[in-house]
């Protein structure tokens, strides 16, 4: 009934190690207590209530929310809000506008998106280990790029030298005759929660210049950081807050955002890109469902709804 490439979709949910936890194989105390306990799902349920009183409090929509280009990767109002929110928490070495993000329907859609923008089936990407395990799946399955890891321990993957285990990896690819085109890191990161320190960005940024590939950095998990009160922890620096001058050009850096995480909002399904290219902010929107140049009718229209929709945030221009 399906077809060669249906059915390998199908088998992609059988993994396990990939996907959450079915509710048969669920714990629970009373009805499973010999059932498995998931640690692969970052989400966080004990705030659910207070967002759902929150959002119920304080949204009301218009009625331009029903039409097509209201919410088009993202629309307007929203890439506005979010570009006030990465200003006030990324410390960005350029203030970021609204026209430099795009929102998709999650991570994942954005991961694919930019699979097919930035490489060709059989180009590669590469990764330092452990990492998040669903960029093999997002970057390879539809897009058709193959996933290389560098030969890392945990914690090396965050020293300077990080850089020459990159190389090791590109060289050796590359005499297997396979082209890397794109560096993914996570920053913070999942599984270490650790962040990446500054010399270490601009490290990561020489080589991506040297090699003229892409740097994917998936800032997802920004403000979910906390001060441990330990010695020699290194705070969140967005890549956005280096100056790319004379490292990288600005056209090979894309950041990855997103509500799931420093919202506690994954159900919201909502990816954010913010780039500078603007030949792949194009190609993405080619890619994404529909483009618009809508704009809400007044100005007033436009600023009241992106105090509802961030109160907290104001687009910084
Ligand atoms: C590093 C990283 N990127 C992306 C995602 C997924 O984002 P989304 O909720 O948009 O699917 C996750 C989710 O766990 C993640 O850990």
């Amino acid at each position: 009934m399906l077809s060669t490439r249906g059915k390998k979709l199908t088998g992609m949910l059988d993994e396990p190690w990939r996907f959450p936890l079915s509710r048969v194989a669920m714990f629970n105390a009373t009805s499973n207590p010999s059932g498995l306990i998931s640690f692969g799902t970052a989400e966080n349920s004990l705030v659910y209530d207070e967002l759902t009183a929150y959002v119920n409090r304080n949204v009301q929509f218009d009625k331009s929310v029903w039409s097509y280009g209201y919410s088009s990767v993202g629309g307007k109002e929203f890439p506005a809000a979010m570009a006030g929110h990465i200003n006030k928490y990324f410390d960005p070495i350029v203030p970021v506008k609204g026209s430099d993000i795009l929102a998709t329907n999650s991570v994942p859609t954005l991961s694919e998106l930019l699979a097919f923008t930035l490489a060709d089936a059989g180009d590669a990407i590469l990764l330092s280990r452990p990492v998040y395990g669903r960029f093999e799946i997002d970057w390879g399955n539809r897009p058709g790029l193959k996933t290389i890891y560098a030969d890392t321990e945990a914690v090396e993957s965050f020293t300077p030298a990080v850089a020459r285990k990159y190389e090791e990896a590109l060289v050796a690819a590359e005499a297997r005759g396979v082209k890397i085109r794109v560096l993914i890191i996570v920053n913070p990161h999942n599984p270490l929660g650790r962040c990446y320190p500054r010399e270490t960005l601009i490290e990561i940024f020489k080589f991506c210049q040297k090699h003229q590939i892409h740097l994917v950095s998936d800032e997802i998990y920004a403000l979910s950081v906390f001060n441990s009160g330990e010695s020699g922890t290194v705070p969140f620096t967005s890549t956005l807050s280096i100056d790319p001058t004379g490292l990288i050009d600005e056209k090979l850096l894309h950041v990855i955002y997103g509500m799931s995480k420093d919202f506690s909002a994954p159900g919201l399904r909502i990816g954010c890109l913010i780039s500078k290219n603007p030949q792949v902010q194009k190609a993405v929107r080619s890619t994404s469902a529909l483009e618009s140049d809508w704009q809400p009718a007044t100005a007033s229209q436009r600023g009241s709804f992106a105090r509802t929709t961030f109160p907290i945030c104001q687009e910084r221009e």
